[in-house]
């Protein structure tokens, strides 16, 4: 595959090479020289037209210990801000040879129109788009529960057959959800969605998992418990409860996290609301893997790249020098 757009698109064995790559990469991680020199000469574009923290540092990291070149591109601060289309900030990142494109954008869809419009050559990456896919968040993800409930040499080779996984919170605006959905169930994870009606989208009952509105009910029941982040800043608010109430149903303190499996453990995409769907004591517990699923984020980034770019050609750089 060219491009990484969707985790609807991977088959069982595509996620499984890329968790089993990023086990290879997360060696290199181990080791005091970082570095890969595997993607030496290429490029990679950073291009984030909404704010990231973890995915735009772990994305460039990533890039960095296979040896590439990194341009970081934030819309905020560029000639976006000016009406540049994204038709002609392709075209200009392409002049300057992109190998790939990370692409983060609050548009669904966006990294699809980019990878199928012929405006860039190099692959694209999507980083989040919108309320609609997440790939690498739900790789990295699936890539923490393999490592916490297999080990990571017994997990090589492994998918996550008949391990229960609930997602609780804002599934609505979730692209994490969306992409956890599709990536879990194809590695035989059984998913089960947990949220308020009103934040639940139209159309759930076609996603492959269950849904529950009782999360006491649901978490003796898990192996692993994702906490989304309430979405304020796409919330109407006439769907929204209060956020105590929401607090007292769907968020995860100490006393629900009691009622879990012993070995079962906590997840989170980040940045987190603590006190809305988390409390700091959550958080803060050894039960916790979201600093964890930061560091492997690295790995799976790696991972991608490393599958997307080792074997192909660099990129030519169209504009170029060109003999009179
Ligand atoms: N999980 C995640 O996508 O975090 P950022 O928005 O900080 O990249």
């Amino acid at each position: 595959k060219r491009h990484l757009i969707s985790a609807a698109d991977l088959t069982r064995d595509d996620a499984v090479l890329i968790l089993d790559t990023a086990e290879e990469m997360a060696r290199v991680a181990d080791r005091p020289i970082k570095k890969l020199p595997t993607l030496r000469g290429r490029t990679v574009v950073n291009l984030f037209f909404e704010d990231s923290t973890r995915t735009r540092i772990s994305f460039e990291a990533a890039a960095k210990r296979l040896s590439a070149d990194v341009i970081n591109f934030s819309a905020k601060g560029s000639s976006v801000s000016k009406g540049e289309s994204l038709k002609d900030t392709a075209l200009t990142l392409e002049a300057m040879g992109a190998d790939a494109v990370v692409i983060r954008h609050h548009d669904s869809g966006a990294p699809h129109r980019l990878a199928t419009s012929g405006w860039i050559g190099g692959s694209v990456v999507n980083a989040g788009d919108g309320t609609h896919e997440h790939p690498t968040q739900a790789l990295l993800d699936a890539f923490t529960v393999r490592r916490r409930l297999i080990g990571p040499d017994a997990g090589l080779g492994k998918d996550l057959a008949g391990r229960r996984i609930t997602v609780v919170g804002d599934v609505l605006h979730s692209r994490v959800a969306r992409s956890n959905v599709h990536l879990l169930t194809t590695l035989g994870a059984e998913v089960t969605l947990v949220a308020p009606p009103t934040l639940l989208p139209i159309g759930v009952e076609t996603w492959p998992c269950e849904v529950s509105y009782d999360l006491d009910a649901v978490l003796p029941k898990s192996d692993a418990v994702m906490m989304l982040r309430v979405q304020r800043e796409r919330m109407n608010a006439a769907f929204f409860p209060t956020e105590r109430e929401y607090a007292r149903r769907y968020g995860l303190d100490g006393d629900r996290m009691a009622r879990m499996p012993e070995d079962a453990i906590v997840m989170h995409p980040g940045p987190m609301n603590r006190g809305m769907e988390i409390t700091a004591e959550v958080a803060d517990s050894p039960r916790c893997t979201a600093v964890e699923q930061v560091a492997n984020g690295v790995s799976i980034r790696m991972a991608v790249l490393y599958l997307l770019l080792g074997g192909s050609e660099p990129a030519t750089t169209p504009h170029a020098v060109t003999p009179n």
